[in-house]
């Protein structure tokens, strides 16, 4: 049945641009993969030995990854691998650059990879806060290329990671984090680099769930926290052990265990839309005004778009009014645009996304589904600071980070989301799970938070 979805779906795709209602279709599918992957990694207690899940998923999965669009693509070679000299050297240069002087406006949206012989600020080893299934070095990915590249935007510079420059920046303030498991990616990144010159320290943490921490590096009185809240407003979340696969998602009521925070944040950093992917009912004003893969339940099925927007535009609405009601310290809030995903081989099979280094610039168009996601995010930030207007100490920013995610096929931790995923044999034929949405750290994300650094400088 799979086989026969898939030879039909390949036959209707040969071209490239797809009409709109087929690549709905795709996403249709494409978010019960990604509703895997976030059971998978959000719980991973509950997930070991769940095969019935895996059983359930397989199918559909299966259809997704193969159901994709496949673009001409041309990979990068590989940058000469580094010599140690030049390892020390960039050490040196680094600490020479420390000052980062105020850039320009520029645009790091549009660029390509360039090659890098410094190797990244941490490792596997050194940073003590990479969650496991993205620590592929400790996993053993045996492959270092992914590391060696740096982007390069078009038209000007993005300054290597300085966190020193960040660390002072961050002296006496309080940066959070809030979003999906991509936002914890990105905060546990930034972690990364900073630890790199001060140890963090965990202040609090809400149990074993790891929902809300909250991170103090103590010599800069810097504080780093990391809210979860995959919608940014209210949900009561799926609960697939208990028959509840839809989110049950309230467009009209705010997550207040971030949002009574924000007196207290001089920077949110917002990321969120793969969970906008996945079932969803969404509620507004005592009814239900959307539904997302909900063939299940008596309501009309709509796309995720519109609901994501009007929750990106009410969070940011809020956000100023709490603002100019008098949580108002001067503020940064930054979104993070959508982050592709790169499946592209059988999910459960070595092959599911294993290219070793990254695409040409040009050589991946972005997909429909990421392509509308992004969009999203830039407009409403560009409304939102329209309306707060200039002088109200909130500033809003995007880092529009989906072009240069885009081009990563080979960041993502893919089998090495488990330890040794091949011990004991080769690899054959046998089943692994498969991360290829999250960041292998170090990798691509660490970008992301190159991006931060010269937003929240500017
Ligand atoms: C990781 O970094 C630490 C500290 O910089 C270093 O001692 C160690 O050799 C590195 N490990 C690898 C595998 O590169
Ligand atoms: C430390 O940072 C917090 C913000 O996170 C600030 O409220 C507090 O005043 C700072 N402490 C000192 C001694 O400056
Ligand atoms: C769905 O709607 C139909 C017709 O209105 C009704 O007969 C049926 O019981 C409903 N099913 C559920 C699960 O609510």
């Amino acid at each position: 049945m799979v086989t026969n979805f898939l030879q039909k779906y390949q036959l209707q795709n040969h071209q490239l641009i797809l009409p709109k209602k087929q690549f709905i279709t795709y996403a249709l599918y494409a978010l019960v993969a990604l509703a895997f992957l976030h059971y998978l990694l959000f719980y991973p207690a509950l997930a070991s030995g769940k095969s019935v899940v895996v059983a359930q998923v397989q199918e559909e999965v299966a259809a997704v990854v193969s159901a994709r669009v496949d673009a001409p693509e041309q990979l990068l070679p590989l940058p000469p691998p580094p010599s140690p000299n030049q390892g020390d050297k960039a050490l040196g240069n680094r600490q020479a650059e420390e000052e980062v002087p105020a850039p320009p406006p520029c645009d790091y949206s549009d660029g390509e990879w360039a090659p890098e012989a410094r190797p990244p600020l941490y490792n596997g080893t050194s940073c003590g806060t990479i969650k496991d299934g993205q620590n592929c070095m400790a996993h053993g990915r045996p492959d270092t290329g992914y590391l060696y590249w740096r982007w390069r935007p078009r038209g000007c510079d993005l300054p290597a990671f300085s966190p020193e420059a960040f660390l002072r920046w961050l002296r006496n303030k309080h940066l959070a984090f809030v979003g999906d498991s991509l936002a914890r990616n990105q905060a546990e990144s930034l972690l990364c680099l900073l630890a790199s010159r001060s140890p963090p320290e965990l202040a609090y943490r809400d149990g074993e769930e790891n929902r809300f921490r909250r991170f103090v590096f103590r010599e800069f009185n810097a504080t780093v926290s990391v809210f979860w809240s995959p919608f940014l407003v209210k949900v009561a979340e799926k609960a697939e052990h208990a028959g509840v696969r839809h989110n049950n998602v309230f467009l009209d009521a705010f997550d207040e265990r971030w949002m009574s925070q924000l007196g207290a944040l001089d920077v949110a950093v917002l990321s969120v839309g793969h969970w906008f992917l996945i079932p969803g009912v969404y509620h507004d004003g005592g009814r239900v005004v959307a539904c997302h893969d909900c063939a299940d339940l008596n309501h009309t099925e709509t796309d995720f778009f519109g609901v994501f927007r009007d929750a990106i535009h009410r969070t940011l609405a809020e956000v100023t009014r709490r603002h100019s009601d008098g949580a108002g310290k001067k503020k940064v809030v930054a979104l993070t645009t959508f982050s592709p995903a790169h499946f592209e081989g059988d999910w459960d099979k070595t092959g599911a996304c294993p290219k070793k280094r990254p695409y040409r610039a040009g050589e991946k168009g972005l997909g429909y589904t990421e392509s509308e996601m992004r969009k999203t995010v830039v407009e409403a930030v560009r409304s939102a600071a329209d309306a707060a207007g200039a002088g109200s100490g909130l500033r809003f920013a995007a880092l529009d980070v989906t072009a240069l995610a885009n081009l990563r096929p080979d960041g993502h931790p893919g089998p090495y989301m488990n330890k040794d995923p091949f011990g004991g044999g080769g690899a054959g034929d046998r089943r692994v799970q498969n991360d290829c949405v999250h960041w292998c750290m170090p990798g691509p994300v660490d970008t992301f938070n190159e991006i931060l650094l010269q937003t929240v400088l500017r």
